[in-house]
């Protein structure tokens, strides 16, 4: 079976506090993106992946979905490593739901998304897919409907940036922070109001991987330079995408950045 493993971006994500079991609690908005890994997976008698990665998620994916069932995954990576794009979860979602269909296991997508909780936290969100609300660590996913798709630019600028790390250097928010924030960006989600979007977005996470990797102030400078409608990390870096306002727009801003030796892409944003 072929499957496409979709990237996704963090509209927003607000850290909430410290967990007694050392995660952080979130708020935080995902969206997957036309970006994807392609993965190629096939039953045989034993597991094995050919990522790469000591610590690859889709072994530890299929090990817990069916500790005693094999099968050979073979990935073809695009999507950036350490990027923020959630690209190792994403293919871990992906080996969820084809082996659960290959191994004929009759999982529900929610069943699937709680096992997804065991291996990362943002793979309960990419096995749901579409835009998904983000709480607790990442095991508590609300899918959000009727959001237009958004046009996005994507730049790396070629640091790994590490999760762990960028978390370790992150300040909570205050305890009694609400919700409102959140909705009122789903709002202006739903209403495709792209400047209220760009206004509403926010990523805790930005400032802390920042001043451990400047270079990504630098991708974030070259996107506003080019006159995105607004501009964000994604996740835990070191990825920053811009808004625009139609794919034309997109194409034309990643081509010059790519000149300017950023990687970059432009992408949308799935339904
Ligand atoms: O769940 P995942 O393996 O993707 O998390 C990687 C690291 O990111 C964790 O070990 C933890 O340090 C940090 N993290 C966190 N709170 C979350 C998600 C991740 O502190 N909600």
């Amino acid at each position: 079976m072929i499957i496409e493993a979709h990237a996704k971006v963090n509209l927003s994500l607000e850290v909430l506090g410290e967990r007694s079991d050392g995660y952080h609690a979130l708020r935080s908005i995902i969206l997957p993106i036309s970006l994807s890994d392609t993965l190629e997976i096939i039953e045989s008698p034993s597991l094995t992946c050919d990522s790469g990665f000591a610590d690859d998620l889709c072994l530890k994916a299929a090990r817990i979905l069916d500790p005693n069932r094999g099968a050979t995954i073979h990935v073809s990576k695009r999507i950036p490593v350490g990027g923020g794009l959630g690209g190792g979860s994403a293919d871990a979602a992906a080996t969820l739901i084809a082996l659960n269909e290959i191994w004929g296991l009759h999982r529900s997508r929610d069943e699937l998304a709680k096992i997804g909780s065991l291996v990362g936290s943002d793979v309960p969100a990419l096995v749901l897919g579409g835009a998904v609300l983000m709480e607790g660590r990442g095991e508590v996913v609300t899918r959000l409907l009727g959001i237009p798709a958004l046009d996005l630019v994507l730049v790396n600028p070629g640091v790994f940036s590490s999760t762990r790390e960028v978390y370790a250097n992150c300040r909570s928010r205050a305890a009694l922070d609400d919700d409102a924030r959140v909705c009122k960006l789903v709002q202006a989600m739903s209403n495709g109001d792209l400047c209220g979007v760009s206004e509403l977005m926010t990523n805790d996470l930005q400032d802390p991987a920042i001043s451990l990797h400047p270079e990504i102030r630098v991708a974030f400078e070259a996107l506003q330079s080019h006159g995105v409608v607004g501009a964000l990390m994604s996740g835990s870096g070191s990825t920053v995408f811009g808004i625009v306002e139609n794919a034309a727009q997109g194409l034309d801003i990643s081509r010059n950045l790519g000149k300017a030796g950023f990687w970059a892409q432009s992408v949308r944003t799935m339904p």
